[in-house]
């Protein structure tokens, strides 16, 4: 009797941490702060739509299809703040090499990104976070 309730034990013990592996993959508080994968989606949605309304930046995203770039936008957010998501877009170099951007055009980027963040409620030291993480990207992103 003994043996059979322990094992019973074991049994439920080993069904319910494989359980807890499949639901709950490892993420990191910074992915969690942003919301996760919807959180981040709806704030990348305001900023794709806001660069593409701007008088200065707009234009260039004419022949980009929105829901593509927000979806590769997304993908990209969620992998580097720690979220279980790949990103299988172009690389930074490749994608904006062309289209010669400068320092004030990337800065605009960013404000237009802080705004939409702030606008769904990203807390402020999560927000600086994610642009420590996207910062050094300027690398290959600024050509002029
Ligand atoms: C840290 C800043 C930035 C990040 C993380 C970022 C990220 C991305 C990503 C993931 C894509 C899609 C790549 C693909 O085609 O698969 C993309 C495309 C694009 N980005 Fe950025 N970007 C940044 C800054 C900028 C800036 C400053 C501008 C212009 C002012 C810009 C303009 C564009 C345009 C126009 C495209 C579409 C290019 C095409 O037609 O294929 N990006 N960006």
């Amino acid at each position: 009797m003994t043996f059979t309730r322990t094992w019973i034990a074991a049994a439920v013990l080993f069904a319910a941490s494989a359980a807890h592996a499949q639901t709950a993959p490892s993420t990191t508080p910074l992915y969690q702060s942003l919301g996760e994968k919807p959180g981040i989606a709806a704030f990348v949605d305001d900023f794709v739509e806001h660069m593409k309304a701007h008088g200065r930046i707009g234009k260039m995203f004419d022949d980009i299809k929105p829901a593509y770039l927000k979806e590769q936008l997304t993908d990209q957010i969620c992998a580097i703040s720690g979220g279980p998501c790949q990103y299988e877009g172009e690389e930074m170099k490749k994608s904006h090499e062309k289209l010669g951007i400068d320092k004030a055009q990337f800065n605009l980027v960013v404000e237009i990104l802080q705004n939409a963040m702030t606008a769904k409620g990203i807390a402020f030291s999560a927000q600086n976070q994610l642009l420590a993480k996207l910062a050094p990207m300027h690398r290959d992103i600024i050509t002029k």
